[in-house]
């Protein structure tokens, strides 16, 4: 039993949203092993908002959450498409997309179900329908969760360590074909509008050249490392470049849009870009490797686990002391929070001046800017 004041709240919901990432159940876990604790019935959505407007919960049990904590996913689903207040339920004679306001359907089911809460973990697009539900009178917690690490008024999310982890792996083993081969290998991570996961991964693998949104790159300078590391003898060169990488004077590479999402773009495609351009300029052998979902998947490495738990425990006590419309954050290595409208739409991205890309720079890599 838990000695714990619990508050009025007798059952609540738990929804992840968006693109998956690992950590989600470990949240789903420490939010679930303390509402059953205090005696709150806690009901899952099923596969985000979609789950939502379709009015598809289930419970969740103790048994459910069993076992949970290092797997990856979320045992809930999730979604990235489907926004209630502008979701997209079937398309006009052109192709595009028709849209309504499925919020009362949504506002609905709370009442049926007697949901007296909700808890939404996601990332930016999430929080702006968690801060739409907030200003219809529900009582939302958010719990900031992505592997690009792009939220806005949260210094950390989980799913972005172990993403470097895993992306970090992938240049260490890239580097030593490259090595074999005396290549220019060029690894694409992702992170959408933000270089964060290219930053920390280039700078654990030691990359000789890192690309990211924030600092567009310029391709004659990527092609005056490789030579200058070739004149220095160096076997090789390793390139990590983010999805969203842009070329100086030009623009971000687009590898698909869904209009019926509401980020119609998906990135990719500048590793592939940047891996000819060197080749051509440079002569010298190149080769790309797209990581793509291999960075979402699998299991949490220890810090996203802790960080997880640390925060779905957050959400629960902003709960108890009823202060809801928040997202619980991390600022200056503290757990706090933040009002929903901070996240919303809205990304953290890299500023050039960040200790990091100082840091980079200092031990030998390049932007491509200079
Ligand atoms: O936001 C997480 C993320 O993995 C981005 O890094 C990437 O651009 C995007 O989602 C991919 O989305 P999808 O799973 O729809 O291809």
């Amino acid at each position: 039993m838990s000695n714990l004041t619990c508050p009025a709240i007798r059952r609540l919901a738990i929804l992840t949203g968006g693109g998956d990432c690992p950590g989600l159940n470990a949240v789903i876990r420490a939010i679930t092993k303390d509402a059953l604790n205090c005696n709150i019935d806690v009901l899952g959505v099923e596969d985000g908002y979609l789950g939502l407007i379709e009015n598809r919960f289930r419970p969740i049990t103790e048994e459910d959450i069993s076992g949970i904590l290092r797997r990856g996913g979320t045992i809930l689903g999730s979604n990235n498409r489907a926004n209630p207040s502008r979701f997209a339920t079937g398309k006009q004679a052109d192709g595009k997309p028709i849209f309504q306001d499925l919020t009362e359907n949504c506002l609905r089911h709370f009442t049926s179900r007697k949901i007296e809460a909700l808890i939404v973990i996601g990332g930016d697009g999430t929080m702006t329908s968690a801060a739409w539900f907030a200003k219809q009178g529900i009582a939302v917690v958010g719990v900031p969760k992505t592997i690009d690490n792009d939220i806005q008024g949260s210094e950390i999310t989980f799913g972005f360590q172990t993403a470097v982890d895993t992306a970090t792996d992938a240049l260490d083993k890239v580097r030593t074909t490259a090595d074999s081969h005396h290549r220019a290998m060029v690894v694409e991570v992702m992170g959408r509008n933000a270089g964060w996961i290219a930053l920390h991964a280039g700078i654990a693998s030691a990359s000789d050249v890192i690309l990211i949104p924030e600092i567009p790159f310029d391709l004659d300078k990527v092609a005056q490392v490789i030579r200058d590391r070739e004149r220095r003898g160096k076997r090789s060169t390793l390139i990590c470049v983010s999805e969203g990488a842009v070329q100086r004077g030009g623009s971000q590479i687009v590898s698909k849009v869904d209009l019926t999402s509401p980020d119609p773009i998906r990135l990719g495609g500048v590793g592939k870009y940047v891996a000819d351009c060197v080749e051509q300029r440079t002569g010298t052998e190149s080769r790309y490797c797209v990581l793509g979902h291999v960075q979402r998947g699998g299991v949490p490495c220890a810090f996203d686990r802790v960080l997880a738990t640390a925060l779905g425990n957050h959400a629960m006590k902003l709960l108890r002391e009823g202060k809801v419309g928040r997202m619980v954050a991390v600022q200056h290595g503290e757990l706090t929070d933040v009002d929903l409208s901070v996240p919303a739409g809205k990304q953290r991205l890299v500023s050039r001046d960040h200790p990091l890309v100082a840091a980079a720079r200092a031990v030998g890599a390049s932007f491509g800017d200079c």
